[in-house]
Formats: structure tokens, sequence, C-alpha cells
């Protein structure tokens, strides 16, 4: 853990209410704002079962092992083991990333995620998952150990329905509606339903909007790069600083925004362009 925090990390479970929403795009850059604005020491886990993709979005290099590789043998599970196991796309953000074939995937034993979090909390501020879409009863232990659960749904009928029956099924698993911080991606003035719509129909209130711009996330996944270095005056970035605060007490950063050429030019871009004001 970074000196700034002695407690121990906090852990954010991220799921899909329905496949392609944007959950592994919103779990990869909000751990590397972490790591980069807040100088947090993040672990970012891919915990989707089948071809998740979450340390392919920020790293070149061959994963070591998988959630599931570490949990094999819960009893022979210790730091070194998990240190040993991690990608470090930039300072201070580990990721451990998913099993690379789905069909040797042996289910998650309950006892083995409870120790993996223990563990994890003690040598990192904050801890984030990237579920996907969840309908894997083998996850409960991590949703009922997670500080914070973030739901990602669009702006979509179909997803009124999903989000609602997975919102509800949660609930009823003893989940807080407290620990629940819906977030609503790849909003534009044009999203039909439109987000108040979407609110009263899934019963919950969303107070995180990501909103869409195609470009901007091509070119930070093509490129492997973070949105606080590529456009940190952007909306897009500017929310996600929102949400971040939301989630982690953390002190304020400190470290400054990136300065650059660039950076200048996209502060005056949302600055003065009135459609963003
Ligand atoms: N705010 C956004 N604006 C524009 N495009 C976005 C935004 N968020 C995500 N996308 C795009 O949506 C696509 C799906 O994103 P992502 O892979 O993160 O979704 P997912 O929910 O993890 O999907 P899967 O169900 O396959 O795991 C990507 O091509 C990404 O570029
Ligand atoms: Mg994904």
């Amino acid at each position: 853990m970074s000196p700034s925090s002695p407690s121990p990390g906090t852990v954010l479970a991220l799921f899909s209410c329905k496949g392609g929403v944007g959950t592994t795009f919103l779990t990869t850059q909000l751990a590397s704002l972490l790591a980069l604005r807040w100088q947090l020491r993040v672990l970012l886990v891919d915990g989707v079962q089948s071809f998740g993709d979450a340390a392919l979005m920020l790293s070149q290099h061959e994963p070591r092992a998988s959630l599931e590789d570490l949990l094999r043998h819960p009893e022979r599970f210790d730091p070194a083991l998990l240190e040993s196991a991690l990608l470090w796309p930039l300072p201070g953000l580990g990721v451990l990333a998913a099993h690379d074939d789905p069909l040797q995937m042996r289910t998650l034993p309950p006892e083995g995620l409870r120790i993996f979090l223990e563990t994890a909390r003690k040598r990192f501020d904050c801890i984030l998952f990237d579920c996907g879409r969840m309908a894997d009863p083998a996850m409960m232990p991590l949703l009922n150990g997670a500080d914070r659960l973030l739901p990602v749904l669009q702006t979509t009928l179909p997803m009124i329905r999903d989000g609602r029956r997975l919102l509800s099924a949660l609930i009823a698993q003893g989940i807080e509606p407290a620990r629940l911080v819906p977030v609503l991606n790849r909003v534009t003035p044009q999203s039909s339903p439109q987000p108040k719509t979407m609110e009263q129909a899934l019963g919950a209130r969303i107070v995180h909007r990501i909103p869409e711009d195609t470009a901007l996330v091509t070119a930070c996944i093509h490129g492997g790069q973070a949105l606080w270095t590529l456009a940190p005056f952007h909306p897009l970035c500017q929310n996600l600083i929102t949400l971040a605060r939301t989630l982690i007490p953390a002190p304020e950063p400190r470290s400054a925004a990136p300065r650059g050429l660039l950076q200048r030019w996209w502060k005056k871009q949302w600055r003065w362009n009135p459609q963003h004001s």
C-alpha cells in the first residue's frame, strides 16, 4: 500500500448487464487513472471466465498466470505468488490476466477468492475486478466482499430488462443497494431511452454517466493508452475522475495533469466548445 493510505485496499467489482457495454474499457481506464493521477498501488483482476481481454487492452506482454491458476491450490496462495503472476503496464498498476483457455477453466473455490481478497487488500490501495457478464454464482464471494459493485449499462431498451433483473437478483442475494453504483456508459444527447427514463424503469438512481466518443476510445484501446495521458480534460476522463472520487477514500492527487501541446489543445477544445459547456 502507498504510505498515504494505511487502511486495507478498496475492492471494486465492475460487471456488465449485457455483453459489449464497455465494462473492460471502463475498468482498465479507471485502474490507469487511479495509478497515474492518484498514484495509488492498483491491482486489476480479469475475472472474465472466457476470453477476458483486460490485460490485452493495457499490455502487449504475455500473461504469466490467471486468477484461476493462482487459486488452484488456495492453501499455497501467498503475496509472492500474486506478485509473480502480475503484468505491470504502468508504474503502480499490476494486472492479473484471464485464463487463456476457457475450456480448461475450473470453478473458483469460494474459500480461494476470500483468501485472495484478504491478501490483495493488504498489498494494494485499490483492487478492481472486471467480472464481465455477471452470471456466475462462483463470483458471489467476490460480490459479498467488494466495497462497491458497479453494474455497467447502456441506454437501450433490452438493457432495462436485463439491468432490472440483475439488480433485483443481487439485492435478493443480500447485496445492500447502497453498495451498488450503476454506471451508464456511451451516453449521447440523442440517447434513447433518456437516462431519466432508464432510472425510472430500473428503479435505481444513476449518478454516473460516461459520454460516448468512439474516436477517442478507439485511440485509447488501439494505442494501449490511458485516457488520463491522452485527453485528461475530455468529459469522458473528467466523468471517470468524478466516479473515482466517489469510490476511493483517497487524498487529492499528488500528480498534476499531464502537460504538453496535445493536453493544452484538448483543454481549449472542451472549454470553448459550447456543446460541452
Ligand atoms: N464511452 C464509450 N464511447 C465509445 N465507445 C466505447 C465507450 N465505451 C466502450 N466503447 C466501445 O465499446 C466496445 C466494447 O467495449 P468493452 O470491450 O469494454 O465492452 P465489454 O462490456 O467489456 O464487452 P464484453 O462483453 O465482450 O466483455 C469497444 O469497442 C469500445 O471501443
Ligand atoms: Mg469485457
